[in-house]
């Protein structure tokens, strides 16, 4: 069964079977009835590298619907199904002047699969809305909420990445949003820049939500235009020993403060010094306005891809001595 259309890097592979599941009673029984196979859960295939066939039953989880569940006071709490796309989910709940996820427009992939890497984007990320998410024991069908908490989030991780990998299926998550006195957060330079290009002063969450498509649509590359993953490496954060090593020696490295003991250097930066923006090798490539993000141009076979990755990784290791890690799942 062919994958092309079911990964944002439009790669070029195939599973041994493939199934889709609508509902969490169809998804149980899926399941049960392939207990003795190898399962490969996939939701909107947007934070994949698919190097190679899966020799497995996919299992695509399409469930949907999205609906406010409960309001108290100047809150809402609004549950959506792992298969709502994302962006449409966003757009959702500032229509009905819900406040929270407006930073985080016009991300690729499905609300399934959000939790896993606690996405993030222009000071927002996933867990300062989050509640809590169902999600089913692959082992046992069993449905289990896991509170924030329990989801251990950190900076694109979660239990699901780590402890829990391939343990669970995400079926649902629940966000705590504003339904007044919105928390407007413009903190990021990029936002307050396009506001003010439009003479906005005051903007609404619906102000702040196009300020972020307009800079995504700037930087980013549109995976159905261009394949693509996002960002392909994390940010490292690193000691602060190490980042000053790094920094006598090159002065104008950009670089945030994480806490008294780390820093985070921003992984676009380390790339384009090292020569790699706009790059391309055959049809992979780095994207030509953002560093950090990998690109297919057709035909590139995921191999090449993450050759091309390695290749970055070895040569921002020798220049500044920091490591660089994938932040896309390589398959
Ligand atoms: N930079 C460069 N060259 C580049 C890209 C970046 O020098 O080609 C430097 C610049 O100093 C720039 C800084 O890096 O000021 C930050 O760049 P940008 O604002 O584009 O953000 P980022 O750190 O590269 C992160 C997230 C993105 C998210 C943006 C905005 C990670 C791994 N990536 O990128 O998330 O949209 O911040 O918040 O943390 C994703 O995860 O897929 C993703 C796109």
């Amino acid at each position: 069964y062919p994958l092309k259309n079911h990964n944002t890097f439009g790669i070029s592979a195939f599973a041994k079977e493939f199934v889709q599941v609508h509902t969490v009673a169809e998804l149980a029984q899926v399941l049960k009835e392939n207990k003795d196979k190898k399962l490969f859960i996939l939701g909107g295939g947007s934070n994949m590298l698919l190097t190679q066939d899966i020799n497995a039953l996919v299992i695509h989880v399409d469930l949907k619907s999205k609906e406010v569940v409960s309001r108290e006071g100047s809150h809402a709490n609004v549950k959506a199904m792992a298969g709502e796309n994302w962006h449409e989910f966003v757009l959702y709940t500032i229509d009905q002047n819900l406040g929270g996820l407006e930073n985080l427009s016009l991300i690729p992939g499905n609300v399934g699969t959000t939790p896993i890497q606690n996405i993030g984007a222009y000071g927002t990320e996933i867990k300062d809305t989050f509640v809590s998410c169902e999600a089913m024991d692959i082992a046992t069908q069993q449905i289990k909420t896991f509170t924030k908490e329990e989801c251990e989030f950190a900076y694109r991780e979660s239990i699901f990445k780590g402890q829990l990998k391939d343990k669970y299926v995400i079926v649902s998550v629940i966000f705590r949003l504003t339904t007044s006195d919105h928390k407007i957060n413009t903190s990021y330079g990029d936002i307050t820049a396009e506001l003010a290009n439009n003479g906005i002063t005051t903007p609404t969450i619906k102000d702040v939500s196009n300020a972020v498509t307009a800079i995504r649509h700037s930087k980013l590359p549109d995976p159905k235009e261009l394949g693509n993953s996002g960002s392909f490496f994390k940010n490292p954060i690193i000691p602060i020993e190490d980042f000053e090593k790094a920094h006598a020696e090159h002065p104008l490295m950009p670089h945030y403060t994480v806490s008294d003991t780390l820093v985070k250097v921003p992984a676009g930066w380390l790339i384009e010094q090292s020569g790699f923006k706009g790059k391309r090798f055959g049809d992979a490539g780095v994207h030509t306005k953002q560093a950090l993000v990998l690109v297919n141009y057709g035909n590139a076979t995921g191999q090449e891809i993450l050759e091309l990755s390695k290749n970055i990784q070895k040569t921002v290791l020798e220049n500044f001595g920091i490591s660089i890690e994938a932040e896309v799942n390589i398959i």
